[in-house]
């Protein structure tokens, strides 16, 4: 990413600290899907899907300043009007934000693999965690995951189905590549390198 001169503030702070659901609808000054994604990162996910689908209200979670920060800017600079990006830990704000089944998809992209035991306890995808966001979903409501390090696809896979979460590949399967879906920032590297991904689309019924 290009230097840009950050905001002040943290961005969503007013989201942030709301100590129950806002009406997206005012939020965004429109109604459509609502769709989350928790680690948005340098955001190449988040304003190219917002891009594609303007009729989608979009919140993505980043705690790094920098990455809130750029990406919101980013979005604002393009005319980007369905992205709202939350400066935070997705953990403790999801299950303040969001009502129960108001979401239409979850998007957890290469989330951090947390490698040291003392820091596990960061991962998104734990069971508890992955029961709730199932909640958060509509009844159509899917789960778009993706990462490339094998051991956690397999772990986060296994935490998901056993919340509930339906593969229609079948269980323990992952889902081959889509040419037509917006790759993440990360992703985009690993298609040019050809370093395996694993991608799981699964569904709350
Ligand atoms: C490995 S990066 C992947 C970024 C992006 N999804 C991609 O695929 O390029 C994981 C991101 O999740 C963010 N993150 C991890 N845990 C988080 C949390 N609890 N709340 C908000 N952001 C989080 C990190 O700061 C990091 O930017």
């Amino acid at each position: 990413m290009s230097r840009i001169p950050l905001r002040p503030q943290p961005v969503g702070e007013a989201l942030y600290r709301l100590e129950a659901p806002p009406d997206w609808t005012a939020v965004f000054g429109f109604d459509g899907p609502l769709e989350l994604e928790i680690g948005c990162g340098a955001g190449g996910f988040a304003l190219e899907y917002c891009r594609r689908n303007p009729q989608v209200r979009y919140v993505a979670f980043e705690w790094r300043k920098k990455f809130a920060r750029e990406v919101q800017h980013r979005a604002d600079k393009h005319g980007i009007k369905n992205l709202r990006v939350i400066e935070g830990d997705a953990r403790f704000a999801v299950p303040r934000l969001f009502a129960e089944g108001s979401l239409d998809q979850l998007h957890l992209q290469f989330p951090d693999p947390w490698w040291k035991r003392a820091h596990q306890k960061r991962a998104i995808l734990q069971p508890d965690f992955a029961a709730f966001l199932r909640t958060r979903l509509k009844a159509t409501g899917r789960f778009d995951f993706r990462t490339d390090v094998e051991e956690r696809a397999r772990q986060g896979l296994a935490v998901l189905e056993e919340a509930g979460f339906v593969n229609p590949l079948g269980p323990g399967a992952f889902h081959p590549f889509d040419p037509d879906e917006v790759p993440s920032t990360r992703e985009r590297r690993y298609l040019v390198t050809g370093q395996p991904v694993f991608r799981a689309r699964l569904q709350k019924r």
